[in-house]
């Protein structure tokens, strides 16, 4: 296979490269590694464009490592609401304290000591630096996986075939511009070399391309039979207080599933129903609970979620973090509580 093609994919990038808000364009380099890692992070199983105003917003409100250490971590798990997997919140945070307190406010220039920072794995240590210190690391995400498998015609099924196409991306990182080359490749990934329908004629890679030329370039990467989600099934109290409204809400325990995040109370998630007396000894108080219509599905990476809600109004003195209706948008929940939220006020509304 032709030799040149890291120059010709960065000569493709010269011209196409996205517009990105962390981005430094083509050729410049010296992109600023807070800004490279505070992007990459959210950008870990999240798109650009979900990411493009989460990352405005804290940049806008943290514009430095410090200041971002310095944030109490409730704000920073607001901040981060709607974005999902949580645990990079609380990494993220911890990974500012670490370089804030421990290193001076400096990152690590080389991948082997970003990757020992809180929340950065293989690739987000590679990307950062190639991205922001130019070292020639390979950053193998799955569209990276994705455009090696079809420019080198792998048809073993993923997962099995990491460890040949990670050698085949970590081959063609060029000695120069290893940050660009970087982005060139997840650009070509995600305008040309697509999941489905890949737009070959454009791609800057055609000529060499074995699964182009075997014509089956849109059925690689070839992958094992997916797993299917199991069901855990939960039910949450909409609770609301008779004299102004709020609804009551707590936090959930550090360590696991949306650790620290803000939540509707409830049951635990398990594999089996509910009946209702049994769930109803999970409820923040005795009262007269109606379930309400339809309920709530939510999927995560390793299980589907089904809820039941329940809803009561109660004057009693309740302990708990309520909260009312103005400050619901504010204070930060995950996607599945929102649609439990949703489901509350509509039910009010209809009642
Ligand atoms: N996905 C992961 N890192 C990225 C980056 N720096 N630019 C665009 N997409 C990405």
């Amino acid at each position: 296979m032709s030799a040149d093609l890291p120059a010709r994919l960065l000569t493709w990038y010269d011209r196409n490269a996205r517009r990105l808000p962390w981005r430094v364009p083509p050729g410049v380099g010296g992109a600023d590694p807070y800004r490279v890692w505070l992007s990459e992070i959210m950008l870990q199983q999240t798109r650009a464009a979900v990411v493009g105003p989460y990352y405005e917003r804290f940049l806008q409100r943290w514009p430095t490592i410090q200041s971002l250490a310095a944030a109490p971590q409730t704000e920073v798990l607001a901040a981060w609401a709607g974005l999902g997997y949580y645990a990079r919140a609380r990494n993220l945070h911890r990974c500012a304290q670490v370089v804030a307190d421990a290193m001076g406010g400096v990152f690590p220039d080389t991948e082997a000591g970003l990757a020992e920072l809180p929340g950065v794995g293989a690739y987000t240590a590679a990307a950062i630096a190639a991205i922001a210190f130019d070292r020639p690391a390979a950053a193998v995400d799955g569209n990276v996986e994705r455009v090696m498998a079809r420019l080198y015609g792998v048809e073993e099924p993923l997962p099995g075939a990491k460890t040949k196409l990670r050698a085949h991306a970590a081959a063609l990182v060029p000695a120069q511009r290893a940050g660009d080359y970087a982005q060139a490749v997840m650009d070509l990934g995600a305008t040309i070399c697509t999941p489905t329908k890949p737009v070959c004629g454009l791609c800057p890679w055609n000529e060499g391309c074995v699964a182009r030329h075997a014509g089956n370039a849109g059925d690689l990467p070839a992958r094992a039979p997916a797993k299917v989600r199991p069901v855990r099934h939960g039910v949450a109290f909409w609770l609301e207080r008779k004299s102004d409204g709020a609804v009551l809400l707590r936090r959930r325990p550090q360590e696991g599933l949306l650790g620290g995040m803000v939540e509707v109370p409830g049951t635990p998630w398990r594999g089996e129903t509910w009946g209702q007396a049994e769930a109803l000894e999970h409820a923040p108080v005795a009262s007269e609970w109606r379930a309400l219509r339809g309920g709530v599905r939510h999927t995560f990476t390793h299980f589907q979620l089904e809820l039941s809600v329940f809803a009561a109004r109660t004057s009693a003195d309740v302990e708990g973090q309520w909260c009312v209706r103005a400050d619901l948008d504010d204070v930060g929940l995950p996607s599945v509580m929102q649609k439990v939220i949703k489901l509350g006020l509509k039910a009010e509304r209809s009642s």
